[in-house]
Order: C-alpha cells, then sequence, then structure tokens
C-alpha cells in the first residue's frame, strides 16, 4: 500500500480535526492509500504540544519555511485563517508539495484565481476542503439525482445554517473579521458547503440576486472592551441555473448561509426538486434520507442511511450512522485516492475550478447586494 505523508500548516480546530481522522485510518479498508501525518506547523507553543502526542509526527515547528523544506512531505493541509490562504498556499506549491487546502480558497476571487493559476502552473495535485457531501446519506442522494428520474428540475436548494452567533455576547473571533475573514463574511465561512455538490453536477449559476443581512455590529474583545464585527452575517444567494440536460430550462437554485439560523448548530442541507422526483437530505436528521416519487399518488418516502452508504468502504458497521469526524476521513479518502488515480467513479473533493467559481459567486453576490440588482456570473 502506498503511504502519503502529509503535513499540517495551522494545528487549530481543523488541523486537529485533520490529525484525528488519520489517526483512526484503520477504519478504511479499500482506499489503497495510507495517510501518514508526518510533521506540523503552528504559531503557538500550546497548539504544538497537542500534537506531541501522535507518534508518526517526526517535525514540529513554527515556522511554515522549515515545515515546507521537509522532503519526506508528499502533501500539505493548510488550515490557517483566509487572509493567509494565498501567501501559504503558493508556498506549498512553490515548494511542489500538494495541497489540500481549506476553504474559501483565498480571502477573495483574486487570490482565489491566483492560487488556481499556479497550480495549474506548478502541476501540482490541489482539491478545496468541503466534507459534508461525504456523509452517507448525501452519497445516497447522489445516487438518486444521478439516475436521472426527478423529471424537469423545479428548484434546487442547499445551504448551512448556524446559530451560535445570535447570542450577542459571543467573543469576536478572526471569522467575524473582514481584514481577516474576507469581505464576503459568511459566503466564504460556509459558502463552499453550499455550492459543492451543485457545481458538481453541473447546475452552475447564470446569475444571482443577493440579499445579504449584517445585524451584529460589534461584539465583546474577550479583553473588556468591544470590538467591531464587520462581516455579513446571513447570505441568502437566489440564481438561475441553466441544466445541462434541459437547456432550454432555467431552475431556480437558492443557495444559503447564515449564522444567524434560530435552532441550527451546525445545519447542512440539500433539496432538489423535480417534476417526477426529488430528494432531500439534512444534517439535522443526518441517517435520512427523503425521497419524492410521483406517481398515482404523490409520496415522500423516509429512507434510513448507514455507513453503508459511504463511498470509501469502512469497518464500522453499515448500520451505524455516520458524523462529522466520519465525513472528513471520507473526504480525506477521496483527496488520497484521486491523487493516487484511483477515486474511480466516486465523488471527489471540491476542485480549485469549483473554488474560484464559487468566489465569483460571492463576488457577484456583493454587487447584487449593493446594487439591488440581478448579477450575471
Ligand atoms: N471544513 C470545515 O468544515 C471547516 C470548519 C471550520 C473552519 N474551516 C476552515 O479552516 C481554516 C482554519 O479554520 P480553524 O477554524 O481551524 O481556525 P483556528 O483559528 O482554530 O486555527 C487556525 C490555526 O492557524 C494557526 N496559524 C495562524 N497563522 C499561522 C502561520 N503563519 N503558520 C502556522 N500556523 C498558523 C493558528 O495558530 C491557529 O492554531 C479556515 O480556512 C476555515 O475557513 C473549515
Amino acid at each position: 500500500m502506498k503511504t502519503l505523508r502529509l503535513g499540517i500548516i495551522g494545528g487549530g480546530l481543523m488541523g486537529r480535526e485533520m490529525a484525528s481522522a488519520i489517526g483512526r485510518w484503520c477504519a478504511l479498508t479499500d482506499v489503497g492509500v495510507r495517510v501518514e501525518l508526518a510533521a506540523v506547523c503552528d504559531l503557538t507553543e500550546k497548539t504544538r504540544e497537542w500534537f506531541r502526542q501522535i507518534p508518526t509526527v517526526r517535525q514540529i515547528t513554527a515556522d511554515s519555511r522549515e515545515l515546507l523544506a521537509n522532503a519526506e512531505l508528499d502533501a500539505v493541509y493548510v488550515a490557517v485563517p483566509h487572509h493567509l490562504h494565498e501567501a501559504l498556499y503558493l508556498d506549498v506549491l512553490r515548494a511542489g508539495k500538494d495541497l489540500l487546502a481549506e476553504k474559501p480558497f483565498g480571502i477573495d476571487l483574486a487570490a482565489a484565481r491566483k492560487i488556481r493559476d499556479v497550480a495549474r502552473e506548478t502541476r501540482r495535485f490541489v482539491r478545496c476542503s468541503s466534507e459534508l457531501p461525504f456523509l452517507p446519506g448525501v452519497q445516497r442522494a447522489l445516487r438518486v439525482i444521478g439516475e436521472g428520474k426527478l423529471g424537469h428540475l423545479l428548484e434546487i436548494r442547499s445551504g448551512f445554517w448556524h446559530a451560535s452567533d445570535l447570542d450577542p455576547t459571543k467573543a469576536i473571533n478572526w471569522k467575524r473579521q473582514v481584514k481577516f475573514c474576507g469581505a464576503i463574511g459568511v459566503m466564504g465561512d460556509l459558502g463552499m458547503h453550499a455550492c459543492h455538490v451543485p457545481f458538481r453536477l453541473g447546475w452552475r449559476p447564470a446569475r444571482v440576486y443577493a440579499q445579504l443581512q449584517k445585524i451584529t455590529h460589534e461584539r465583546p474583545d474577550g479583553k473588556g472592551g468591544m470590538a467591531a464585527c464587520d462581516t455579513w452575517d446571513n447570505a441568502m444567494l437566489h440564481c438561475d441555473v441553466e441544466i445541462p440536460e434541459h437547456p432550454n430550462d432555467t431552475v431556480p437554485m437558492r443557495l444559503e448561509t447564515k449564522r444567524l439560523a434560530p435552532g441550527e448548530m451546525n445545519t447542512w442541507f440539500i433539496e432538489v426538486l423535480g417534476t417526477d422526483g426529488g430528494v432531500r437530505f439534512s444534517t439535522k436528521e443526518p441517517k435520512t434520507v427523503w425521497q419524492f416519487r410521483r406517481g398515482k399518488e404523490q409520496v415522500w418516502e423516509r429512507y434510513d442511511v448507514g455507513m453503508a452508504d459511504s463511498a470509501f468502504p469502512v469497518v464500522t458497521g453499515g448500520i451505524f450512522e455516520a458524523g462529522f469526524a466520519d465525513c472528513f476521513q471520507q473526504m480525506l479518502a477521496a483527496f488520497a485516492a484521486e491523487r493516487a488515480g484511483s477515486l474511480g467513479g466516486r465523488f471527489g473533493c471540491a476542485t480549485p475550478d469549483e473554488a474560484v467559481l464559487s468566489h465569483e459567486l460571492f463576488a457577484a453576490a456583493l454587487v447584487s447586494h449593493t446594487e439591488k440588482r440581478a448579477v450575471e456570473i
């Protein structure tokens, strides 16, 4: 079995999630690639300390240049604030390493295009993180859509909702400040998650009418004062989509990314409705896929899904339900398999072109909201 030696730059929330996904690689039975975490870089000593418990980690450093000079690394996962994406992603590519990038793949459209272009020039394998489509329920929904029995598409909805920002006493962090997170705000935080499945199915937005909301303008700074909170909280993107199979139909697609969604802790969902069938999945009901069937009677059928519906087989019982850690590991398996040329027909991680398209959509959404009109993409 081949081994992919991975380094991590940015050992915060997502860097540790990555380490944990690699730590139980034995759960996967048929990837054909073993991923080993060999090196970690983070600025803070406390974070670096956490990684010392992982026996395969041979290099721990505060300097990303040191990590990138490590000849044994094949690829690097970079999980840092958005204003650092462009510089660090380009450093990885120019050091001759492959890259598993975090969303939103640069702080803005110009950064995303630059990263995509340098990835092409350097011929490195680059993908962008978006793990939720790797949940078994979404894999099942994709199979239903792929069967092509939905008829003429009527409507597509995809979104990601959070609620913790409803609390005005929640302290500020970099994700709530334009200079670190980007002017696209919540779209940068949650948008790639909402775009990945529709874009992969070829559902590209032709134009967008955006409704953006900024409700919370300042938050506690954690030092007894208040700090400006200047990012968009909620974004509703109403798009026209031209469907490749039905070139004369323009289908409404609504992409929703919200930090102020009452009652929604971390809810990712997709719903696709057609004249003959439909499918609906939400992490709110993580082991349920709803399928619509139009016959003599109109029926929504409810199916339970378990780990057996995963893209990559696992030792976990087929009827056991999946969670965030599972889909994150499945995403890494897809990265490793695609890089090794063995993805087959399975769903793959978001590509640089898809990440750039998401930024084109978000940039158009900013114009749309300011000018109160639909904007072509
Ligand atoms: N895929 C997902 O579901 C998901 C979820 C949350 C965040 N993210 C994305 O992951 C990225 C990181 O988010 P997070 O929540 O892990 O952030 P975080 O703040 O928890 O962690 C970021 C880490 O980067 C380190 N860092 C900053 N500058 C660095 C540098 N120059 N060199 C090395 N380390 C450096 C910090 O010390 C910190 O430990 C962002 O792009 C974010 O959008 C993805």
